[in-house]
């Protein structure tokens, strides 16, 4: 039994797609298990880069099978851009791309409806990235979704789209007085899907059961960030999906009990795209800084991210929420030049210190980080991939976090390209328990 999962441990953009794409070259299977292309997940080698955003990182190492879980919601048109990216670099991906029969459709309506409920919030806007994510969650937790299976047959798929159009212009008219759209050439449109989806779809809930038997190396790559999770974040400035660990199960039909990782990815400050509570958010020039050292521009919108200190208590709430069995550090790099760092160990809430992390937003609005400060270093980092050759200070600031959040750091990345990490030398790692 062997499945890893990797998960975001902060507001998504943690570095998962680097980390899945190293992790990759000793698995056989990497399997995307929520979210859509709302993720952006990007991969350096060689002198490539690409950004994912419904592939899985696994996807350029040639030995291994992609599968696209149950609970990912799929827009045919961004899956085959995508697809027919990655055979242009020269990946031959035939046989080992797989697609859930079950996994939900996002339609133009899905993207319609979310910008016209965007604009309805006014200033309460989500800040979503305009993908359909969660109209598309919607209709499937409402029953009247359509799946992958339903491109392969154009009569059902053709009387399915024709009903949720007329239901969904009945909203974006009748509701947010948004212009209809045109049900035939949605149709037109989508039933060319039929031919280029088939050869991917699989009922890939039974492919990972046997796999597992099998004694398959399986990875499941997490987006978003659990503090997005649609239970578990900063509700309702979340995604719709669960990026938790225990969407991987349900997005994915694997059990429980197969799971023996499960690695937290954080970056070493913490970033935010869109809107909602940021306790430790920095707008100063340390905040700019980390935005423009850290290259921190959405991967999937282009936006830019909001950027602060590391906050533990988060952490120490999403690492229990996870069970996290180790912890992947990235960014670290970022870090370098910088006097002092600070870490948010702690939240004041109403005169009393706390570190618990508030379930309501009106608390977690309200909290004033407690920090400690810890010092900097001046040396450049990027590249070492050596525990030992790091600055004192920066391997004082490693341990620091895995003596807090008390889970051992396996991890450190240096840089955005694959050799730049320290895997090695883990013992100097793991958590003073
Ligand atoms: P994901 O959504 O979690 O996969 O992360 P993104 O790809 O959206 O954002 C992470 C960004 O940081 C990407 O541009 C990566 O190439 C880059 N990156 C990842 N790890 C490191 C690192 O250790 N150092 C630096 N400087 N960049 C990194
Ligand atoms: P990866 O996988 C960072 C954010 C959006 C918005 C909220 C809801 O690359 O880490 P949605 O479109 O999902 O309904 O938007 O979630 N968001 C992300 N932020 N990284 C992501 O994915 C994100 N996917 C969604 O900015 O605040
Ligand atoms: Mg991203």
């Amino acid at each position: 039994m062997s499945v890893s999962v990797v998960i975001g441990t902060q507001w998504g953009d943690e570095g998962k797609g680097k980390i899945v794409d190293l992790l990759s070259e000793e698995s056989d299977i990497v399997a995307r298990y929520q979210g859509g292309a709302n993720a952006g997940h990007t991969i350096c080698w060689d002198d490539k880069k690409m950004v994912l955003h419904l592939v899985p990182s696994g996807i350029f190492r040639k030995d291994v099978t992609c599968v696209i879980g149950n609970g990912v919601v799929i827009d045919p048109v961004a899956i085959m851009k995508e697809i027919n990216a990655i055979r242009d670099m020269g990946y031959d991906i035939e046989g080992r791309m797989l697609i859930s029969q079950n996994a939900h459709l996002i339609m133009p309506y899905h993207k319609k409806v979310e910008e016209a409920r965007e604009k309805n919030r006014k200033g309460n806007a989500i800040g979503t990235t305009g993908r359909g994510i969660g109209p598309s969650y919607v209709d499937k937790f409402n029953r009247t979704g359509i799946r992958v299976i339903d491109l392969l047959d154009r009569d059902v798929l053709s009387q399915k789209l024709k009903k949720a159009v007329e239901e969904k212009n009945a909203i974006l008219s009748g509701v947010y007085g948004a212009p209809e759209l045109d049900a035939q050439s949605i149709i037109e449109e989508y039933v060319e899907f039929d031919a280029l989806i088939k050869p991917y779809v699989k009922d890939t809930t039974q492919y990972l059961c046997q796999a597992i038997k099998d004694g398959k190396r399986v990875m499941a790559e997490g987006a978003q960030g659990s503090l997005l999770d649609i239970d578990f974040g900063t509700y309702p400035f979340v995604t719709s999906s669960h990026p938790t660990v225990g969407g991987c199960c349900t997005g994915l039909g694997v059990p429980p009990t197969a799971i023996n990782r499960v690695i937290g990815i954080v970056k070493a400050y913490c970033t935010r795209v869109g809107n909602g509570p940021f306790p430790t958010e920095l707008n100063d020039e340390i905040g700019e800084r980390l935005q423009s050292v850290g290259h921190e521009f959405g991967a999937t919108t282009g936006r830019p991210r909001r950027c602060g200190w590391l906050d533990l208590v988060a952490l120490g709430y999403t690492s229990a929420i996870n069970g996290l069995t180790e912890l992947s550090i990235t960014k670290l790099d970022v870090l370098s030049g910088l006097d002092e760092i600070k870490v948010c160990t702690a939240y004041r809430l109403d005169g009393v210190e706390t570190t618990q992390f508030p379930s309501d937003l009106h608390s977690l609005e309200r909290v004033e980080p407690v920090y400690e400060t810890l010092p900097g270093w001046k040396e450049d980092i990027v590249g070492i991939d050596q525990f030992d050759d790091l600055p004192a200070t920066a391997k004082t600031y490693v341990q620091f976090i895995a003596d807090h959040v008390q889970v051992g750091i396996s991890m450190v990345s240096t840089g955005p390209k694959r050799s730049q990490t320290i895997t090695s030398n883990t013992n100097l790692l793991h958590a003073v328990h």
